[in-house]
């Protein structure tokens, strides 16, 4: 008997999005749409940023690491959800479940980071005008950038390396569109304590730290223009930085809106619509909030097509 609770699993069943099968073809139009939206908005930004000569700064060569990131993000859970929602038996080898949540957990995290690179800059932008280009090097930039690829490895790795030591017995049915490594560890019948020790610790410090780190820049601002309060400050403050906060509000709304809000019964369809926000309307968010808000981008995007017009 304990050979046979003791089975080996090699696959997992992802019971996917609560949607009525009825309402399936009208949601995988939407994911479907959302999806080359996210994907063609993100190219687009990287694109105008890599052929503007206008946007080689600092923060543009962030948003493009960011909107990067958010491609890649996006890549790693739609592509299974719009195909699981096609096919009957959706389900997801194991070694592909720990590449999913390998990925997921390293994009996520890697736009944070960028995130944090971001609100810095604004920061020595708004603080230290006339020491803006020496401050925020070329060879800073990139420092920050590769510090967050090798900090956000390290961190991806822990959590995954952690995870073949579980073995998992008969249930393999993760009640989610994709391997979520909570909803993995909820499946193990071998101890997981340790894994959720490192969740809770290291990916409390993970998720604590960017946060105070882009409060802390935006008190910096906030303080330095109330030194010397003018609307002109003010209307500084609001187009320099307004973009940046605006793609942090939304992805620490919902990332608070999910841990904090306490959860009613119906709890899985709650940390369902969650997941969707993070995993799909952000990432999708993200250039629109940069390209709709900034006369920059709109610039290089008019500039690229009056040229492209031009050629042919
Ligand atoms: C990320 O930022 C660095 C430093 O600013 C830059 O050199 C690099 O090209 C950017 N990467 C991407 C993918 O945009």
């Amino acid at each position: 008997i304990m050979k046979k609770n003791q089975t080996h699993i090699s696959e997992f069943l992802l019971l996917g999005l609560p949607i009525q099968p009825e309402h399936q073809n009208l949601f995988y139009a939407l994911f479907l749409a959302m999806y080359l939206t996210t994907i063609l908005g993100n190219l687009l930004i990287i694109v105008l940023i890599c052929l503007d000569s206008h946007l080689q700064t600092p923060m543009y060569l962030f948003l493009r690491n960011l909107s990067f990131s958010d491609l890649c993000f996006s890549c790693v859970t739609m592509p299974k959800l719009l195909q699981n929602m096609q096919s009957p038996g959706p389900s997801i080898p194991y070694a592909g479940c720990l590449t999913q949540i390998y990925f997921f957990i390293f994009f996520g995290h890697l736009g944070n980071f960028i995130l944090v690179a971001m609100a810095y800059d604004r920061y020595v932008a708004i603080c230290f005008p006339l020491h803006y280009t020496t401050i925020m090097s070329p060879k800073l930039c990139l420092s920050l950038v590769v510090f967050s690829w090798v900090l956000t490895t390290f961190y991806s790795l822990l959590h995954t390396l952690l995870l073949p030591r579980l073995s998992f017995c008969a249930d393999n049915v993760i009640p989610h569109f994709f391997c979520e490594i909570s909803a993995l560890l909820k499946l193990a019948c071998s101890d997981t304590r340790v894994n959720e020790l490192v969740i809770l610790v290291v990916g409390g410090i993970f998720a604590v730290i960017p946060f105070l780190l882009i409060l802390l820049s935006y008190t910096k601002i906030v303080s330095s223009i109330l030194k010397v309060p003018s609307a002109r400050g003010i209307y500084k403050v609001f187009s320099t930085c307004g973009s940046h906060l605006s793609v942090v509000s939304l992805f620490y709304g919902t990332i608070i809106g999910l841990y904090l809000c306490p959860s009613a019964n119906n709890s899985t369809v709650k940390d369902t619509v969650m997941a969707l926000m993070y995993t799909v309307v952000t990432p999708m968010l993200n250039p629109f909030i940069y390209s709709l808000r900034n006369r920059d981008i709109k610039g290089a995007l008019r500039r690229v097509l009056c040229r492209k017009k031009f050629l042919f």
